[in-house]
C-alpha cells in the first residue's frame, strides 16, 4: 500500500508502479532512513508534539527494526513504493496507530534529501579510508625505489632524471587533494533539511537543531524550499569522485605502458593479470584498463545529475529520484577501483635495470651539461646551443653524452673538462635536484616520512 491513499479510487497501474518505485536502490538507505526517523520521533517527543512514552516506543521500535534488517531477521518488501515507505509500513505493522504518528510535521522530501545527506556521509569515509589504504602502498612502493633512477618525460620524450619513487608520490600528492577535497564536501554535506517539511516548513513547533545534533550533523539548512531541492552535495561529491578517477586514470594509463614491451618498467603479479584466449604469449594489464574505463561511468554519473538537476523549478520534483543510482554507482566504483588497484600496484615488480637502461639513452642529462657550462661561467642560453650541437654530434656518431670523447666536448666548447662526465652522471644528476618537492632520494626520504606522518594523523 502506498503512503498517499485516500484521494485515489483506482490503485497504481502496474507497470506505472515499477517505473514509479524506488525501493530496488534506495533500499540500501534503510539504516539512514530509520536514523533519520529516530531523531525526528525523539525530537517530537522532546517538543510535546508527541506524547513522550509514545514517541519512546517508537523509537524503540525503529531501533528493532533496524537490527532485525542488519540481522537478517527482517527483509525489505520490494513491493513497497520506496524505503521510507516501508519502514513506516513495518513499524505499523508491529505497533499499530502509534506507528501512523511518525510521520508527524514530515514529508519524504525532506525525509530522502536527509537519508541521502547521511549515507553518502558514511560512503565518503569509506572512499575516504580505501584512498588512505592506497597511500600507504603508494608511501611503501615509494619508498623502495626511491633511488630507482628512470626519465621522467615530457611530450612522451624522454626528458631530466626523476626516481619511480618521486614519480609515484606525484599520485600520493594528488590523493591527497583528493581526500581534502572530501573533507571539505562532507561540511556542506553535513547540514541537516529535516523540518524543511515538503517544501514549506511546518506548523509544528520543531527544534530542528537538536534533530541534526542527535544525528551528528552541523548544522540546519536556512530555506525550506532549498532543504527539500538542494542537491548540490551530490553534485559535490560526484565532482570530487571525477577528479579521484582523473587521477586513478591516469596512473592506470602509466601503469599499462610500463607494462609493455616497449617499456617494461613494471611486471605486474599473476595474480593482478590476465592472458588471451588465443595469444599464449599475452600478459595483459587488465585491472588498469578497466580502473582506466571505469572513469569514464563516473564521470557519466556526474553528467546525469547535472542534467537532471539544470531545469527543475523549486521544489522537489520527482526528477530528483534519479539521484541516487548515479551517486550509488560513483560511489561503488570508485571503492572498487581503489581496493583492486592498491594490491596490484603493491604486488608489482619495478625493474630497476630496465629504467636504468631508458634512463641512460634519451639524453636526459642534457640540461645537467648545459648547467655544467652556466657553473664555468656561460650564460645559459649559449650553454644551451653548445648542448644542442653535443646531442646532434652523438646522435650522429651513435654515442651518449657519456660515450663522447672529451676532446668532442672541447671542439665545441673550450670551457669543457673531465669534470664533465661527473657532472653528467645520471645519479648525481638526480641526487643534485635536491629542491623542495625535487626527485633527490633524500627529497623523496622526507617526502615519505612527511606523507606517512599525514596518512597516520
Ligand atoms: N523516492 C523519492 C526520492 O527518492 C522519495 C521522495 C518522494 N517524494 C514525493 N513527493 N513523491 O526522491
Amino acid at each position: 500500500m502506498p503512503l498517499w491513499t485516500g484521494r485515489f479510487k483506482k490503485s497504481l497501474d502496474k507497470q506505472t508502479n515499477d517505473f514509479n518505485a524506488s525501493i530496488p536502490f534506495d533500499c540500501r538507505m534503510a539504516a539512514e532512513d530509520i536514523a533519520g526517523s529516530v531523531a525526528h520521533v525523539t525530537m517530537l517527543g522532546k517538543q510535546g508534539i508527541l506524547d513522550k512514552a509514545e514517541s519512546e516506543k517508537i523509537a524503540k521500535t525503529l531501533k528493532e527494526i533496524a537490527a532485525d534488517l542488519q540481522n537478517g531477521a527482517l527483509e525489505i518488501d520490494m513491493t513497497a513504493e520506496d524505503i521510507h515507505t516501508f519502514v513506516e509500513a513495518e513499524l505499523t505493522r508491529r505497533i499499530g496507530d502509534s506507528g501512523k504518528r511518525l510521520h508527524t510535521a514530515r514529508s519524504r522530501n525532506d525525509q530522502v534529501a536527509l537519508d541521502l545527506r547521511l549515507y553518502l556521509l558514511k560512503q565518503a569515509d569509506l572512499i575516504d579510508a580505501a584512498i588512505l589504504r592506497f597511500l600507504r602502498v603508494i608511501a611503501d612502493k615509494a619508498e623502495a625505489t626511491a633511488d630507482f633512477v628512470m626519465p621522467g618525460y615530457t611530450h612522451m620524450q624522454r626528458a631530466q632524471p626523476v626516481t619511480f619513487g618521486h614519480h609515484l608520490l606525484a599520485y600520493a600528492a594528488m590523493l591527497e587533494r583528493d581526500r581534502d577535497r572530501l573533507a571539505d564536501c562532507k561540511k556542506r554535506m553535513a547540514v541537516s533539511p529535516l523540518g524543511s517539511g515538503a517544501l514549506a516548513g511546518t506548523t509544528y513547533p520543531l527544534d530542528r537543531a537538536y534533530a541534526a545534533e542527535l544525528l551528528g550533523l552541523s548544522g540546519v539548512s536556512d530555506n525550506s524550499l532549498d532543504g527539500v531541492s538542494d542537491r548540490d552535495y551530490v553534485l559535490e561529491l560526484l565532482s570530487c569522485l571525477s577528479i579521484l578517477m582523473v587521477h586513478l586514470s591516469r596512473f592506470a594509463e602509466e601503469v599499462i605502458l610500463w607494462c609493455s614491451w616497449e617499456f617494461k618498467f613494471v611486471e605486474l603479479d599473476d595474480a593482478f593479470s590476465t592472458g588471451s584466449s588465443i595469444m599464449p604469449q599475452k600478459k595483459n594489464p587488465d585491472i588498469a584498463e578497466l580502473v582506466r574505463g571505469k572513469s569514464g561511468r563516473v564521470f557519466g554519473d556526474l553528467v546525469t545529475l547535472l542534467t537532471v538537476m539544470k531545469g527543475i523549478p523549486l521544489a522537489y520534483n520527482k526528477d530528483m529520484q534519479e539521484d541516487k543510482e548515479a551517486v550509488f554507482d560513483a560511489v561503488d566504483t570508485v571503492l572498487l577501483c581503489l581496493d583492486t588497484f592498491s594490491p596490484m600496484l603493491e604486488t608489482a615488480t619495478v625493474l630497476r635495470e630496465n629504467l636504468r637502461k631508458a634512463a641512460a639513452a634519451g639524453f636526459i642529462n642534457a640540461t645537467d651539461c648545459a648547467d655544467y657550462l652556466v657553473g664555468k661561467g656561460l650564460p645559459f642560453r649559449d650553454a644551451y646551443k653548445c648542448t644542442g650541437e653535443l646531442v646532434a654530434l652523438c646522435i650522429d656518431r651513435g654515442l651518449t653524452l657519456e660515450t663522447l670523447p672529451l676532446e668532442d666536448y672541447r671542439k665545441v666548447c673550450e670551457l669543457f673538462d673531465e669534470g664533465v662526465f661527473d657532472a653528467i652522471d645520471l645519479d648525481a644528476c638526480v641526487q643534485r635536484r635536491t629542491v623542495k618537492g625535487g626527485p633527490a632520494p633524500e627529497c623523496v626520504r622526507r617526502e615519505i616520512a612527511a606523507l606517512r606522518k599525514r596518512i597516520e594523523n
